[in-house]
Formats: structure tokens, sequence, C-alpha cells
């Protein structure tokens, strides 16, 4: 079966986990919850995606962001869903 669903990865390395991206978890959780998105999200944690002083970082399909933070995530994703 063709997986569709969009590749979210928060990178869990110590330094973005420490910096913020331990609570941008949690929102990126009600995030796709609020909006019944759970069968088209591939949500988990990565490891150090490097250059860690350009973090928090998370990965949305082939995109690498960086300085992510609780309020700018959800910009980040609504770019990917058509809500
Ligand atoms: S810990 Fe996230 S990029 Fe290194």
């Amino acid at each position: 079966m063709e997986d569709n669903r969009i590749e979210i990865t928060i990178c869990l390395g110590s330094s973005c986990f420490s910096r913020g991206n331990k609570k941008t978890v949690d929102t990126i959780k009600q995030y796709i919850a609020e909006n019944h998105l759970e069968e088209k999200v591939y949500f988990h944690g990565g490891h150090c995606f490097g250059s860690c002083e350009n973090g928090p970082k998370i990965k949305i399909a082939e995109n690498i962001y960086e300085h992510v933070d609780q309020n700018n995530v959800i910009d980040l994703m609504a770019k990917f869903f058509d809500l």
C-alpha cells in the first residue's frame, strides 16, 4: 500500500530538546489531533540533524526548518495541509 502521509520528524537531540522541542512535540500532537490529521501524518522523533546552533529543528517532508518554536511551528505545518 502506498504511504501518502507527510512525514514530520522533530529533532530530539539534546540541544533542540532542551531549547524548545520538548514543548513543540506537544504543540504538534495537539495540532494533529485538533485538525484530525492522524491519517495524513507520520510524526516521530529523530536524532540530531547537525548544526545544532541553528536549532531547534524539525523536518517536514524533505524540508528542514530551523529556529522552530511553539508559535511558528503551526504556520510551518499549515503550509502542508489543506485545511
Ligand atoms: S540537537 Fe537538533 S540539530 Fe542537533
